[in-house]
C-alpha cells in the first residue's frame, strides 16, 4: 500500500489564496467589458465592484479595504473601510488595495489603459502598516525598472524626482543601454505636466502619453521585457500605492511625493498633521511594506502592462493577468480563456451567478 503522507496544514494561505484575487480581477474585467465605448463610466465601475465583492463572497477572508477608489472619485465603487470576505471566524486577514477598474474613464470612451487590480498584505512581524494610505489626492511619481536600479547601484549614479530631466533621462539611457531619443517616457497627458513635457522633448527622448490609468503606466517599467523605460508625472495617491505593490514584486522602484493641488489642500494636510511628510520622497517599501503582499492585475483594454481582455462573439473571452508575490518574487502571467456559454460570474448585488 502506497504510504500517504501527512494531512497538510496550509502554512501559506497566500499560496491558494493569491488565485482567487485573480479570479476577481478577473470577474471585473469580464463584467465591465459591455461598458467599453458605451459613455458610462460609473456603469463600467460599478458592474466592476459587483464582480469584485460577489468573488471575494465566494472567499474565506477577513479583508478589509485600506485603500479604495481614490477620493477624487464619486464613484460608485469599493471604498476604504468596506469589508470584503466571509468573515468566517478565523479566517486569514488581509489588508487590501484595490482599483475595481483603473481608467473608467478609458473603458467609457471604449480607449486603451485600463485594468483591474488588487493588492492585498496579510499580518506580518515587524510591519505594522503594509499598504500605507497616503492622504493627499496626488502624488508626483518616478518609477523605474530593475535594470535602471541595478545600473544605479554599480556606477554611484542616482535618480531622484527632482533632478533636472535631461540628466535623468541621460542615467536612465545609459542603463538601459539606450540612445536617450530611444528611451520611451510614459506619462499623464495634463495640462499639468506642461514643463516636463518641454524638458523631456528638448532632451529628445520619446514620450508616451495616455489618457488615464496611470498604475499599469508606473508599473510598465519594471516589466521583464518592458515598451517604456520611465513613468513620471503626477498622478493619483492611492493609485500610487497599488502600483508600488507591484514593482516591489518585480524588483524595480518608484519614487513619490505628495502633491497637494493647492494652498487649499496643502494647509489641510499640515492641519491634519502630514506637514513633516510633504517634501518626504517616499520609495516603494514606504507605500508597500513587508514580505507579505500579493498583486494582481486583469487587462480590461489594452496597456504597456497587460492586453485587453479578447472577447470572441459571445463565445469565449480571453483574459490576461500578472500575479505575483513580494516574498517569492514568482511572477505569473495568466492567459485565461473562459467558455462564456459555461462561465459563470457572481455577482454581490443579487448574490446569483450570472453567464455573461
Ligand atoms: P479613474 O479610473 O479612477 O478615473 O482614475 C484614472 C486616473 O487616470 C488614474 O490612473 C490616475 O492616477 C488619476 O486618474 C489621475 O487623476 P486626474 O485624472 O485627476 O489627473
Amino acid at each position: 500500500m502506497a504510504l500517504r503522507l501527512p494531512k497538510q496544514d496550509y502554512q501559506d494561505i497566500e499560496r491558494i489564496i493569491e488565485f482567487d484575487f485573480v479570479r476577481a480581477t478577473e470577474a471585473a474585467a469580464l463584467n465591465s467589458l459591455r461598458w467599453l465605448g458605451r459613455g458610462d463610466k460609473e456603469a463600467a465601475d460599478a458592474a466592476a465592484s459587483d464582480a469584485i465583492r460577489g468573488m471575494f463572497d465566494l472567499m474565506n477572508i477577513c479583508g478589509e479595504v485600506v485603500i479604495g477608489e481614490g477620493i477624487k472619485d464619486e464613484a460608485p465603487g469599493i471604498f476604504k473601510g468596506e469589508q470584503l470576505g466571509t468573515w468566517y471566524p478565523g479566517s486569514p486577514e488581509f489588508h487590501i488595495a484595490i482599483d475595481p477598474i483603473d481608467g473608467t474613464t478609458n473603458i467609457s470612451k471604449g480607449a486603451p489603459n485600463s485594468i483591474s487590480c488588487i493588492a492585498a498584505a496579510s499580518p506580518e512581524e515587524g510591519v505594522k502598516v503594509a499598504l500605507r494610505d497616503i492622504p493627499s489626492f496626488y502624488m508626483s511619481k518616478l518609477a523605474y525598472g530593475p535594470r535602471v536600479i541595478e545600473y544605479m547601484k554599480k556606477r554611484g549614479d542616482s535618480l531622484h524626482l527632482d533632478m533636472p530631466i535631461a540628466e535623468m533621462l541621460a542615467i536612465v539611457a545609459r542603463a538601459v543601454d539606450k540612445r536617450v531619443q530611444d528611451v520611451a517616457v510614459m506619462m499623464l497627458d495634463r495640462p499639468r505636466h506642461k514643463e516636463i513635457v518641454e524638458q523631456i522633448r528638448a532632451s529628445g527622448a520619446s514620450l508616451r502619453m495616455i489618457g488615464d490609468g496611470d498604475i499599469a503606466a508606473a508599473i510598465a517599467p519594471s516589466l521583464p521585457e518592458p515598451d517604456v523605460d520611465l513613468y513620471m508625472g503626477i498622478g493619483g495617491s492611492p493609485e500610487a500605492v497599488l502600483a508600488a505593490a507591484a514593482i516591489k514584486c518585480l524588483g524595480g522602484d518608484m519614487q513619490s511625493r505628495m502633491w497637494p493641488r493647492d494652498e487649499k489642500e496643502r494647509k489641510s494636510l499640515i492641519a491634519e498633521g502630514w506637514e513633516k511628510d510633504l517634501d518626504r520622497v517616499y520609495v516603494t517599501d514606504d507605500l508597500a511594506n513587508g514580505q507579505n503582499i500579493i498583486f494582481c492585475a486583469t487587462g480590461i483594454s489594452d496597456s504597456a502592462l497587460l492586453p485587453g481582455v479578447r472577447a470572441r462573439g459571445g463565445v469565449t473571452a480571453i483574459t490576461h493577468s500578472i500575479l505575483m508575490r513580494a516574498k517569492s518574487k514568482t511572477v505569473r502571467f495568466i492567459r485565461a480563456r473562459h467558455d462564456l456559454q459555461m462561465k459563470t460570474i457572481r455577482l454581490r448585488s443579487d448574490n446569483r451567478e450570472h453567464i455573461l
